[in-house]
């Protein structure tokens, strides 16, 4: 089959074509014949030496995609009310730049109704992120609010569409005027732009002095320390990317005084049965918002598998605003 190899850990050009067997699907998996991988942040990550795949798992890059189901495991299947030939989606821990994907029964999804592939092969990666730290691990309630920053990534503009849907007030954060207006139109009540605003400031503002509730934070570094000036009693922060670095310096005293709690998680390492819980929850409240239109997938472009290269530098330029897909 094709695949997308990472030839040597660096820039965008060593993502090449190259030739790999067919994957084989064990117990309680399917194979997919790929027709669109979703890309993901992380996989820049990978592709750059930064975040090794887990033990067991393939060297190629790629969180998620769509296709039709080609064989498996058939009690798994059964079980699972999945057939050959379906159309689904679904969350891998690698291996998803390729022609062919296995994948954990538990962590496929139909493609929604209405949904092209490449639709369906944006959905996995940051809907389970989003599900499983906003709403399972912020504990973000209805009449709460939620500050989205980088809202206009592939995670924020889920996140602001889901919170919204939930029925949360959500602030979002982004780097221009454009991606500011790009969240408002998905649903965000508010738009900080941080380049030229001062997102404490404007979370108070926003809130009359209150806070928000939970923040979603993919940035880290100095980031934290004003988040827990802005997060309100009981609020909730909660990371999942230190691209503005690990180490940060806060007021510890806010948050014994203010009873903050500051967690964190990252996706790929979790087992299947955790993934196979968020999988469930996702099918039975997401995705008939997704089917009635309620929440939509955002792609922002797709390129050939052959133009991976150029999709990673798009994505590094940090021009994108929601998803980049890949197609096969
Ligand atoms: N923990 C997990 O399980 C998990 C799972 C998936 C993804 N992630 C992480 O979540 C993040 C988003 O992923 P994605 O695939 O949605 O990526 P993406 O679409 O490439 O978005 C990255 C966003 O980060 C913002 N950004 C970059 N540097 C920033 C800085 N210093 N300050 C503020 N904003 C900054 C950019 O927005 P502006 O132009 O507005 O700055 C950009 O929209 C990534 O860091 C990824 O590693 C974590």
């Amino acid at each position: 089959m094709r695949a997308v190899e990472i030839t040597s850990f660096g820039g965008p050009e060593v993502l090449r074509l190259g030739e790999r067997p067919v994957p084989q699907s064990g117990v309680g998996e399917v194979l997919i014949r790929v027709l669109a991988s979703g890309i993901n942040r992380p996989d820049v990550l990978q592709r750059l030496g930064h975040y090794a795949p887990p033990a067991g798992t393939s060297d190629l890059p790629g969180l998620e995609v769509a296709g039709v189901v080609e064989s498996g495991d058939a009690a798994a299947m059964a079980k699972a009310g999945i057939r050959v030939g379906d159309r689904i989606c679904a969350l891998v821990a690698g291996g998803g730049y390729a022609e062919w994907c296995v994948a954990p029964v538990a962590q496929c999804l139909p493609a929604p109704a209405g949904f092209s592939d490449i639709e369906a092969a944006s959905l996995p990666e940051t809907f389970f992120t989003v599900w499983s730290n906003v709403f399972d691990r912020g504990h973000l309630q209805a009449g709460e609010s939620l500050m989205v920053q980088g809202g206009a990534s592939g995670i924020g503009v889920t996140a602001i569409q889901l919170a919204r849907a939930f029925g949360a007030t959500v602030i979002a954060t982004a780097g221009s005027d454009e991606k500011c207006a790009a969240c408002l139109t998905l649903g965000a009540h508010h738009a900080i732009n941080y380049k030229s605003q001062d997102f404490v400031a404007e979370a108070k503002r926003i809130t009359d002095g209150k806070g928000v509730d939970v923040v979603l934070d993919m940035v880290a570094g100095d980031y934290v320390a004003r988040e827990v000036e802005c997060v309100a009693e009981d609020g909730r922060i909660v990371i999942i990317a230190v691209q503005g670095g690990v180490k940060s310096e806060f007021n510890a005293g806010l948050v014994l005084r203010r009873r903050l709690t500051i967690t964190g998680s990252t996706l790929r390492p979790r087992s299947i049965a955790f993934k196979g819980a968020i999988a469930r929850a996702l099918r039975e409240r997401v995705w008939p918002l997704l089917e009635a239109g309620q929440v939509r997938p955002v792609i922002h472009s797709t390129f050939a598998a052959s133009d991976a290269a150029k999709a990673h530098a798009l994505m590094e330029s940090n021009q994108h605003i929601g998803k980049i897909v890949l197609t096969w």
